[in-house]
């Protein structure tokens, strides 16, 4: 039999957590904590692509080393698919340190926003730089990211509120696409505030979203996806509907913030457009977890957010697994409500406020997270056909990941067979 050439191999994995089987659908209820975990696990790839993947013995018998491969010995620690982060807004200008002070003396976020502050502070700023300052910007952000372990980002426009300045944030993101090792999946997010300029006529915002926002992104093929801040004194889930519809009329699938702070019927909303995600979810009803449960739509949590807003309310992340809904976890990471940009961090705190298993969490941040963003098929696993993104953790079992909180752990981030 001719063996596989590979010109990347990583053995003595002491724990090779593939989290494999689950590319076709995502996971829900106890699928979540099968994270197909080989003890002293190898894995090959070739051009990027996973090759080989499994125990030992078995993958060095079916492959063979090219001349100048790279081989790494993980020595024995936890190695992990690439974290893949579905809900960033990582492109922006500027930022809010001094909201820190108005929400410990107990403002609310809310409140913030409707007297010109919050998102429309950093709409200020986004809007005065120019491309490449939002780049230079996002690369330091990026950057970060990656050295934490994350391999695939989605990063949302809706700080720029005008045609010119949307527009401007995509390209941004889509330079950056093309020259950071972080994949990112844009997202359209023009309904994120209503620009002071159209705080008396909501609705005229909405048209310009509609009318000319829209299809000047889909002209340029700037986004995947477009969402919507469905949120009280935002915009309603009449408007979201009329925006996400015409979206997905122009070729991009809709996503929504979905009652993060008010319960709105976001969730319903969500299900009801056959949302690839509905994010946020601290303020779900029954009914809404009941139709997720029912749907194709992944519930993407942002417990950072909740932490930082210093909520008391988290997701009802236990009640959405027991009742079937696919869960996944993301960073938010934004300068005003998530100012966190590590999946570690995310993923210790899934575990103490959302009481969500070790187990549940890995899948929550792989292969659930790719689905919130279709892109399972490429990344969230380490299989066969897969793009080659792993991370060496400084770690004996996937449970110290979770375990310890606020330290990096990655050891080693590996992407497209490449060590970055
Ligand atoms: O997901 N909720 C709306 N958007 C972001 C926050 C953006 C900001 O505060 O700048 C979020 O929490
Ligand atoms: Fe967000």
């Amino acid at each position: 039999m001719s063996k596989i050439k590979a010109d990347f191999l990583v053995h003595n994995a002491g724990q090779l957590v593939t989290v494999a089987g689950y590319s076709q659908l995502p996971k829900r209820g106890a699928e979540l904590a099968d994270i197909g975990l080989v003890e002293n696990g190898v894995l090959a790839a070739q051009d990027g692509i996973i090759v080989a993947v499994g125990p030992a013995a078995q993958v060095q018998e079916q492959v063979e080393l090219t001349g100048d491969a790279t081989v790494i010995d993980a020595g024995g620690r936890v190695v992990l698919p690439g974290l893949v982060d579905p809900h960033t807004h990582v492109v922006f200008a500027g930022s809010r340190e001094h909201e820190l002070e108005m929400k410990i003396a107990g403002m609310g976020y809310l409140e913030i926003l409707a007297q010109g502050g919050g998102i429309l502070d950093t709409v200020r700023a986004t809007r005065a730089a120019g491309r490449e300052e939002l780049v230079a910007a996002g690369r330091k952000y990026l950057d970060q990211m990656l050295a934490q372990g994350t391999t695939t980002a989605e990063v949302k426009s809706g700080y720029g509120l005008t045609t010119e300045d949307e527009v401007k944030m995509l390209a941004a993101v889509r330079e950056l696409h093309n020259s950071h090792p972080v994949d990112l999946v844009p997202t359209f997010l023009g309904a994120h505030a209503i620009p002071i300029e159209y705080k008396a006529n909501p609705n005229a915002f909405v048209r310009l979203v509609i009318e000319e926002m829209l299809p000047a992104v889909a002209r340029e093929g700037l986004a995947e996806f477009c969402d919507v801040f469905c949120e009280q004194g935002v915009f309603t889930v009449e408007q979201s509907r009329q925006i996400l519809l015409a979206a997905r009329r122009l070729g991009m699938q809709p996503k929504l913030h979905a009652d993060e702070i008010v319960s709105l019927g976001g969730a319903e909303l969500a299900v009801e457009l056959g949302a690839v995600s509905a994010d946020h979810l601290m303020a779900v009803s029954a009914e809404g977890i009941r139709q997720l449960a029912e749907s194709v739509t992944v519930a993407v949590i942002l417990p950072a957010t909740t932490f930082c807003l210093m909520g008391k309310q988290y997701a009802p992340a236990r009640s959405m697994i027991e009742q079937g809904v696919a869960v996944a976890l993301a960073s938010d990471f934004n300068p005003g409500s998530s100012p966190v940009n590590s999946m570690q961090i995310v993923m210790g705190l899934a575990c103490r406020q959302l009481k969500m298993m070790p187990a549940e969490v890995v899948s929550a941040v792989t292969i659930n997270s790719a689905h919130a963003l279709g892109r399972a098929a490429r990344v969230g696993s380490l299989e066969v056909g897969k793009q080659a993104d792993l991370v060496i953790f400084d770690a004996l079992d996937y449970r110290y990941l979770m375990y310890r909180f606020g330290t990096n752990l990655a050891l080693t981030v590996i992407k497209s067979g490449k060590v970055v």
